[in-house]
């Protein structure tokens, strides 16, 4: 591929952006950012450092001595990798409200842009389509339904030893994020104009990755 490219890649949770976004950026052999695992990685600081949610004097003070980077498809807080930390589903049910603090959002969105300048990148979350990379290269909305999608993160979660939690509470949980990621006065989440909408409710990981892929190769 000639020069650089960007891609954005956003849609609500469970729809499937990053695992899409991650084999995408294999395959044209560029970087992959996860936009969401910097509000994951920030929102577990806040929590294991037990800092009230409502002090926000107090959260912008962190997040000045925070330091946030993603590299080589690692999420690194303070320099520590929290690959897996930030997974937990005490994060999922906290994150969208750090996630709505302007302060933050724009600290998150200079250390995105300053991550994918002058190089090809993949880039999945809620804005990076509408905000953070308004003039990339394609756009791309991922969505499924709501049961495909909470049937997906339930797996998921059973997977990793979550055994508490029921398929209706991850549903409900997976509605009340996108409601609180759509209504939010900064940065919420829509489709971008020019942004493709693809549905991964019936299509399998490679039938979702061949799909953009035919798109950004012109096939
Ligand atoms: O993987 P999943 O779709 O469940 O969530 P994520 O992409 O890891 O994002 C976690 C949360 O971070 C979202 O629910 C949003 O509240 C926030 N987020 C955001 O506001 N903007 C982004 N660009 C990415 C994530
Ligand atoms: O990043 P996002 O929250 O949009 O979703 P994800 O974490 O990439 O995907 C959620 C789950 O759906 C993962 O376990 C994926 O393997 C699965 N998935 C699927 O079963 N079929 C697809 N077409 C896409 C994702």
């Amino acid at each position: 591929m000639n020069g650089s490219i960007s891609i954005a890649i956003d849609g609500p949770a469970g729809a499937g952006k990053s695992t899409i976004a991650k084999i995408v950026a294999n395959r044209l052999e560029i970087d992959y950012i996860d936009t969401g695992a910097m509000y994951r990685a920030f929102t577990y600081k806040l929590l294991c450092k037990n800092i009230d949610f409502n002090d926000e004097k107090t959260i912008l003070k962190e997040l000045e001595d925070t330091l946030i980077d993603f590299r080589e498809n690692h999420i690194y807080l303070d320099g520590k990798i929290v690959d897996k930390q930030i997974r937990d589903n005490i994060i999922n049910q906290n994150v969208s409200y750090i996630a709505k603090i302007k302060e933050i959002r724009d600290g998150m969105v200079r250390i995105q842009r300053n991550i994918a300048k002058d190089k090809s990148i993949v880039m999945d979350g809620r804005d990076i389509g509408t905000v953070v990379l308004p003039n990339a290269d394609y756009k791309f909305f991922i969505v499924a339904s709501i049961e495909e999608r909470a049937k997906r993160r339930y797996k998921d979660l059973l997977e990793k030893g979550e055994t508490t939690i029921t398929l209706e509470q991850v549903k409900e949980e997976l509605e009340k994020r996108d409601t609180i990621d759509s209504t939010r006065e900064i940065a919420p989440l829509i489709k971008a104009e020019n942004a493709i909408e693809v549905d991964t409710t019936n299509q399998t990981i490679e039938e979702s990755v061949d799909t953009i892929l035919k798109i950004i190769e012109g096939r």
